[in-house]
């Protein structure tokens, strides 16, 4: 018979639960990171990412039914803190301009491409005549993120504005490009950013998205996350064949 009391929910990470214990909830992340990040998923990317450099293709999101959206589902960590991240992801986010057109110079060098499929393509005047199918993606995270934040707590909200670090080459492009993707994805700008120092860049992070106020198990459950994605990253991406990836990411001069 059905215990009509306590539905068993099921969402995208599997089986719900209203009070999670520490190892359900890695059970769920680890599920959602088998799912996305299968093997075949991403090679499955990788193999289409030249056709998009030739011909990009912005990727619709399913719909979603944001007046469903409330505070019942903040599970497992303080709601006041998730929102202090929810803030801190969406200012991280809002300068989307200033990351794609950074990245789009360091990568101009190394992958014309590349390049042009983050950045899009600029005048000689540097005004943007298109943009980069990255940032189509990207730039609709904080509208996302700032709908969201409205239907938790009933209130509008604007992203501060920040800065983005500017183009500053060396003479060495690869060195440069490893650094602008370490700031990418960590996404911080710091005005004085000291050479070799991504942990003052992780720091900052930190502080942006209120680490100290997060409880034991929230932070254990971040470095589970992590941990266990770049495992499963850095195990695939030592099954590709350096001539595959040659061959793949060629660029037709
Ligand atoms: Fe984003």
């Amino acid at each position: 018979m059905l215990n009509t009391l306590s539905p068993v929910t099921e969402d995208l990470a599997g089986q719900s639960y209203a009070h999670p214990h520490y190892f359900q909830t890695q059970h769920r992340l680890r599920s959602l990171i088998d799912k996305y990040l299968a093997v075949e998923k991403l090679h499955d990317r990788l193999q289409d990412l030249p056709l998009q450099f030739a011909n990009p293709q912005p990727r619709p999101w399913k719909p979603i039914d944001w007046q469903t959206i409330n505070r019942n589902q903040i599970i497992g960590i303080d709601p006041e803190i998730f929102l202090s991240i929810l803030i801190g992801a969406m200012d991280t986010e809002a300068p989307i301009r200033g990351y794609t057109q950074t990245s789009r110079q360091y990568l101009e060098k190394l992958h014309p491409q590349m390049a042009h499929f983050v950045g899009g393509t600029v005048a000689e005047d540097d005004n943007l005549l298109e943009i980069g199918l990255w940032e189509k993606e990207e730039r609709q995270h904080t509208p996302a993120l700032i709908k969201v934040y409205t239907q938790l707590t009933g209130e509008k909200i604007t992203p501060n504005h920040r800065t983005v670090r500017a183009y500053l080459p060396t003479d060495d492009p690869y060195e440069d490009l490893y650094r602008q993707i370490g700031r990418t994805l960590i996404k911080t700008r710091s005005p004085n950013y000291q050479r070799n120092n991504l942990i003052r860049t992780l720091r900052r992070m930190m502080a942006t998205l209120n680490w100290n106020a997060w409880s034991f198990t929230n932070k254990t459950t971040l470095l589970f996350t992590f941990t266990y994605t770049m495992h499963r990253l850095w195990t695939w991406n030592n099954t590709l064949p350096p001539k595959y990836l040659q061959n793949l990411f060629e660029t037709s001069h």
